[in-house]
């Protein structure tokens, strides 16, 4: 963690330009913190199986966070979320404005995938990384959750049709994590799929979590907007708060179920997350 940390600060976007404000707002919601799930996720793999790859496997470990970072810049804005908070910090267009904001995640997103590009790894494995990172990002993936999410405001949708939102918006990404951490150590692809799709479910139990903490954290505990979610359909809102944490709960035994069928080293590689994230509803 503390390296990642390390090489996301010394890493943080580089633009020699006159614009007044441009670099520091690339990398102001970077560095504003945050749980950085999503390089811990691959990282841990990483390290598990192969830990001279560590250095190699931190610019796409970044890639995750700057793609992830992007999102919540451009979820944040009056158009979207309209949130004032962020990971502790006001967001991005208050701090700055829109323009800056939009541009900003703009760029994160495009950079993303350049950092993997320029990654110090084997070249079919980087078009993999790449092709992980935009099937379950771009317009069949987190895009498409966020288009969902929003164009749905006030529109109840099913059980099932949340599912599919909470699984583009939010749960492809970090199943995707979890893949390419696989790849990057050369997991042979029947553990990647199993990854994937254990990554696809501990993704809906992420969101879910998220929209529990919406209705029952404040603005300083949780260091975003909360209280924030009543147009949307989440599934505090479809189930009520009682059966959204029993929701979660059953998702949460049923994923431990299939935690506990991983070899020894991919257990030990995740269990510390999966204790901080998966377990905190038991
Ligand atoms: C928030 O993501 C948005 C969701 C996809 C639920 P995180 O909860 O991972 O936010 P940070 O990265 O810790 O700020
Ligand atoms: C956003 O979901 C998921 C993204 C793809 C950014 P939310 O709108 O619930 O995330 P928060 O609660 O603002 O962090
Ligand atoms: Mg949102
Ligand atoms: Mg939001
Ligand atoms: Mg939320």
């Amino acid at each position: 963690m503390q390296q990642f940390e390390t090489y996301l600060a010394n890493n943080l976007p580089k633009v020699t330009t006159f614009h007044p404000l441009y670099e520091e707002a690339l990398g102001a919601m970077l560095q504003a913190g945050g749980k950085r799930f999503r390089p811990m996720l691959l990282l841990s793999i990483v390290d598990a199986y192969e830990p001279l790859l560590h250095d190699s496997a931190l610019p796409v470990a970044l890639a995750l966070e700057m793609f992830h970072t992007y999102s919540l810049i451009h979820d944040d804005l009056p158009a979207m979320d309209n949130a004032d908070l962020r990971r502790g910090h006001p967001t991005l267009h208050k701090r700055f404005d829109e323009v800056t904001a939009i541009l900003a995640g703009d760029a994160l997103n495009t950079d993303a995938f350049l950092l993997i590009a320029k990654a110090p790894l084997r070249e079919d494995v980087k078009v993999k990384l790449i092709t992980l990172l935009a099937e379950n990002g771009g317009s069949q993936g987190m895009v498409l959750g966020q288009a969902i999410d929003c164009w749905f405001e006030n529109k109840p949708l099913t059980l099932d049709e949340v599912k599919v939102l909470h699984t583009n918006k939010t749960a492809k990404l970090i199943a995707a994590s979890l893949q390419m951490g696989a790849v990057i150590v050369g997991l042979e692809s029947s553990v990647q799929k199993a990854l994937y799709d254990f990554g696809i479910d501990l993704g809906l139990l992420f969101q879910i979590q998220d929209d529990i903490i919406d209705e029952t954290q404040s603005e300083e505990q949780a260091g975003k907007t909360t209280g924030n979610d009543s147009d949307k359909n989440s599934f505090v809102n479809l189930l009520g708060l009682e059966a959204a944490v029993s929701e979660a709960d059953t998702l949460a035994k049923d994923l431990q179920r299939r935690f506990e069928s991983f070899d020894e080293t991919m257990q030990s590689a995740l269990r510390p997350l999966m204790e901080q994230y998966l377990y905190r509803h038991q």
